[in-house]
């Protein structure tokens, strides 16, 4: 399978965008962007969220055993962006965020955010399956819409005639 058809081919699939936080070993927030993240079970509540073995992240998300999900609202590309870069701690600059009940970084101005507990790694490939439990939930309540991920592309619904 030719690697660029098969990212294509799953490209078709219109996602939104998070940033996975989580701590390391001194306490400092950590982040990436990732759009492998699904609902998984609603009793006991779970998500998953696939990593790529090269991630930085993924060492800290092993060790410390948490993450917190934060979904994108639309005008936070440029967040995306930043938190897609290599980079640790520094990724926060200039980024709002505040420790949740379980100390995890939870990022201002997003859709929601869920911290969660990890209760499994799994295999897949170049990547690992963290199935995480749902622990605590912040929705900042206001109207807001999604940022979305398309074809490699950011994107926003378009409700126009809807
Ligand atoms: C829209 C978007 C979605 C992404 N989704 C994922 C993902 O689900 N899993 C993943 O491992 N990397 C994903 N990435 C790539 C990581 O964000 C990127 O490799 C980042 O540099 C990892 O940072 P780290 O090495 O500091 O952990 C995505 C990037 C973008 C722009």
């Amino acid at each position: 399978m030719d690697p660029i058809v098969w990212r294509n081919t799953m490209g078709q699939f219109a996602t939104g965008v998070t940033i996975i936080t989580t701590l390391d070993q001194e306490g400092n927030p950590l982040g990436m962007t990732a759009n492998a993240f699904t609902s998984l079970s609603l009793d006991p509540p779970m998500v998953l969220i696939c990593v790529d073995r090269q991630s930085a992240t993924l060492t800290e998300l092993a060790a410390t055993g948490k993450y917190c999900v934060n979904i994108l609202e639309k005008s936070q590309e440029s967040v995306s962006r930043q938190f897609a870069k290599k980079g640790g701690n520094e990724k926060f600059l200039g980024i709002a965020y505040h420790a949740g009940e379980t100390g995890l970084p939870v990022l201002e101005g997003c859709l929601t955010s869920v911290e969660c507990e990890i209760e499994e790694i799994r295999e897949g490939g170049d990547h690992l399956i963290l199935l995480g439990r749902g622990l605590h939930i912040h929705s900042p309540g206001e109207a807001a819409e999604p940022l979305l991920f398309y074809r490699g592309k950011y994107a926003a619904l378009d409700k126009a005639g809807a």
